[in-house]
């Protein structure tokens, strides 16, 4: 199992980040979060699908714990992966990548992901900004331009050395076709910077989060010197891409280009630390003190990716003057049947099939449910369904089902005095969740919240409710339990509410409650107000593996 991340005092960065801004106005650092952004070569995918909800769910529980979060994500859109794509197409690079980043947004939406921006590297916004940073890191030296003669992976957009060749003098199949090629580029300089690099994520254990990714990391720092890092390609070869500002005959490398958006999104809206070093003079975008988001909280990313987050990112910053991000969130990678997933192969998740099949939130809760941040995991329609009916449909589904049911049939749908007997799970559960969200920890606030459905479920079998309605002695027992099993549902709201928005909402809403329960301090025991009328119970998960109608019973 990964640790968690340490992440005490709780939530330094509103602390660091205080400020006065020109009104007077105490002003605070949001936490901000992001995803890697997506190329827009293919349509999303399930791998994509995965990081954007785990960073939701995140975003989420920091606004419900009271903390304001600013979510980004976004597509990547320049290079050679996306310009040859657009070719087989037939298409311009640019209506090509307007129509996929249309389809990126619309899957944002259908994820029900609440993120603030969406930014894509196309955009004026943005390669304004990158131009900015490459015109600094030019001027103060950091960049030469240099022949380099030797072997290129089209497919990975890189050069390879001696060291990526095999005993026989060919390359790994995963650099696609390799090239020899002979041309002059720009190069960031990498020697001074590895030193540095390496002592800082030693004395910050946190800042590559699983600590398996972290040492990954280190070891490969470790290992050698850093080469110069290629940050031009020649325009004359690839075209698509952000012209250098000094000489325009190149353009930006895509990993440039796409790293920089972290930084280049709150840039454009504002943010005064940004600003003050890619734009110290004002003549590009006004700052506003209520835009302070940089440094990024974390950074969700997968596996694949890491070199370029925990090494080349760093190092631009420190470069740019700018600080470091808090933590790298590495996640793992999703395969299917213990298989990659291929479109070739057709072994592949439809995320929006299975949207349409079992609905968002279904979707939703299977990938955190079933995988922590940092290993692999695998999906089985199997496992999908099971979860699905025993977790959702006979779990929560059924809980909140037979309790309004029995409201409405026993007390006419109006809530009865209230009872503590299951505050003290209640409260229990919510101290565990709180404690989960805080470090990460998605998956274990799941198991924790279900362990308090569990309870709720066994509380009306051993109560049996049913029994007590037909004894008029019974009443105030009835009254009691009836309370405690509408009480533990809104608690339940509450603490899903990052998880499973949509099914969050209903339970409020079919409890007769206005509002989205989206403060974490509304998990309070004792919420529902005796006398208030409850809304209509409609099934949240409609069972599929017999006739409709058979999903809940009360009692
Ligand atoms: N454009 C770059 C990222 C630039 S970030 C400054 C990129 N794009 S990608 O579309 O190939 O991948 C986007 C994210 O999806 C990456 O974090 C990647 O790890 C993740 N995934 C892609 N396939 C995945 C799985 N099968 N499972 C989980 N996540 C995976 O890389």
């Amino acid at each position: 199992m990964p640790h968690a991340p340490c992440r005490s005092p709780l939530w330094p960065a509103v602390a660091k980040g205080a400020g006065l801004s020109h009104t007077g106005v105490r002003m605070s650092k949001r936490f901000y979060i992001t995803t890697a952004i997506d190329y827009v070569n293919g349509l999303p995918h399930l791998g994509h699908a995965y990081e954007k909800v785990i960073t939701d769910v995140i975003a989420r529980s920091q606004r419900s714990l009271g903390r304001p979060a600013f979510f980004l994500t976004g597509t990547d859109e320049h290079g050679q992966k996306v310009q040859q794509a657009a070719l087989a197409e037939g298409k311009a690079p640019q209506a090509y990548c307007d129509e996929l980043a249309a389809v990126f947004k619309q899957f944002a939406a259908r994820l029900q992901l609440s993120n603030d921006d969406f930014i894509r590297t196309t955009e004026p916004r943005h390669k304004t900004l990158v131009q900015a940073i490459l015109s600094k890191l030019h001027a103060e030296g950091h960049f030469y331009k240099a022949n380099y003669t030797g072997f290129y992976s089209t497919k990975e957009e890189t050069f390879l050395t001696e060291r990526e060749r095999r005993p026989d003098g060919t390359f790994d199949p995963k650099w696609g076709t390799v090239i020899e090629l002979s041309e002059d580029n720009y190069y960031f300089r990498m020697g001074r910077h590895q030193q540095w690099l390496i002592d800082y994520i030693e004395a910050n254990p946190d800042f590559v989060y699983p600590d398996y990714r972290r040492n990954e990391v280190l070891g490969f720092l470790k290992s050698q010197p850093l080469e110069d890092l290629c940050i031009s390609r020649p325009a004359t070869r690839l075209n698509w891409g952000i012209p250098l500002p000094f000489d325009p005959q190149f353009v930006t490398y895509v990993w440039f280009d796409a790293l920089s958006n972290y930084v280049t999104a709150p840039g454009s809206l504002g943010d005064p630390t940004v600003l003050a070093v890619l734009d110290p003079e004002g003549r590009l975008v006004k700052p506003n003190p209520e835009v302070q988001l940089w440094p990024a909280d974390a950074h969700v990313i997968g596996k694949d990716i890491i070199k370029f987050h925990a090494v080349y990112w760093p190092i631009m910053l420190k470069a740019m003057g700018l600080p470091l991000p808090r933590q790298i969130l590495v996640h793992g990678w999703w395969q299917k049947d213990e298989a990659k997933m291929s479109k070739s192969t057709g072994n592949i998740v439809d995320p929006l099939a299975v949207i349409d099949e079992w609905g968002v939130d279904a979707f939703r809760y299977y990938l955190v449910r079933e995988l922590d941040i940092g290993p692999d995991g695998n999906w089985t329609d199997a496992g999908f369904a099971a979860r699905y009916h025993a977790d959702l449909a006979n779990g929560l589904g059924n809980l909140v089902n037979r309790t309004l049911a029995m409201l409405k049939r026993y007390r006419n749908g109006v809530v009865p005095t209230r009872s503590t007997e299951l505050a003290g799970e209640a409260a229990q559960t919510t101290g565990q969740v709180r404690t989960h969200l805080e470090a990460y920890r998605l998956k274990a606030a799941l198991e924790s919240v279900w362990a308090l459905v569990t309870r709720a479920n066994q509380y009306v079998d051993q109560t049996a409710p049913f029994r007590l309605a037909k004894d008029p002695a019974q009443a105030a027992r009835l009254d009691a339990v009836l309370y405690s099993l509408a009480e533990t549902c809104r608690v339940l709201a509450v603490l899903l509410w990052p998880f499973l928005p949509g099914t969050a909402a209903k339970i409020y809403a079919q409890l007769g409650l206005s509002g989205e329960p989206n403060q974490f301090t509304a998990a309070q025991w004792g919420g529902l107000t005796p006398g208030q009328t409850i809304g209509e119970p409609t099934p949240l998960f409609p069972r599929k593996d017999q006739p409709r109608g058979g999903a809940s019973k009360p009692g």
